[in-house]
């Protein structure tokens, strides 16, 4: 049996208990994202429609794109108030004929990268929000030959990203982030361009 996304039945069964048990480390995985980043996304690849943010937290990405009228889908695996909840990405399995954009859990953002390219078909475009060391890495390094992102837009100012989506809380830091933008199927020079 599969649920809405593809995922498969048992697969939540088994993941049931470790959801909630690891539900305070996941805790710990919700940056929310300041939404003026979705805004420059927008302004930068215009053509983006039928977006699925798979990772949507309290939907600060999610919420502008809706505001866009881009938005088909938000989910999430845990329930932040926002979008459809127990909906781990990394275990589905039914293709999205659309975009798919999120900031994704950074620990697992490969594994993000390539399960989104997975899911959609030649010419629709993965965008996620990543800090800028996601272009580090021997792992990565073989992706990025095979798959190489289109354009990589670095941040000159400031993104916030809250923890627990505390904006309130979170100060300024020094970390740098950047959408890192695929289109399925594309070969070439990847290229950086700054915004911000
Ligand atoms: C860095 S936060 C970003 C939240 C939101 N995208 C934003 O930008 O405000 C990452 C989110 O990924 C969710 N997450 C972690 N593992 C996931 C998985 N396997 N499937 C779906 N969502 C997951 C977390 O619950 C958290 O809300």
């Amino acid at each position: 049996m599969k649920d809405w996304i593809g995922n498969a039945r048992s697969a939540f069964a088994t993941l049931g208990a470790s959801i909630h048990a690891e539900h305070e480390r996941e805790e710990n995985y919700y940056y929310a994202t300041g939404p003026k980043a979705a805004e420059f996304l927008l302004e930068v690849e215009p053509q983006l429609c039928d977006i699925w943010e798979p990772a949507c937290g309290a939907g600060h990405l999610a919420k502008v794109f809706d505001k866009y009228g881009k938005l088909a889908i938000a989910s999430d695996l845990i329930d932040r108030g926002y979008g459809k909840s127990g909906v781990d990405f990394l275990q589905c399995t039914r293709h999205h004929n659309g975009d798919i954009v999120t900031n994704p859990p950074f620990r697992y953002a490969l594994e993000f990268v390539q399960k989104a390219l997975e899911l959609i078909p030649n010419g629709r475009m993965v965008c996620m929000f990543l800090r800028i060391q996601f272009l580090e890495g021997k792992a990565r390094r073989k992706f990025f030959d095979e798959y190489p992102p289109q354009t990589v837009y670095v941040f000159t100012s400031c993104i916030k990203c809250a923890m627990n989506g505390d904006f309130e809380a979170t100060k300024g830091s020094a970390v740098l982030y950047a959408w890192f933008v695929w289109e399925k199927g594309w070969k070439g020079e990847s290229r950086v361009r700054w915004m911000g």
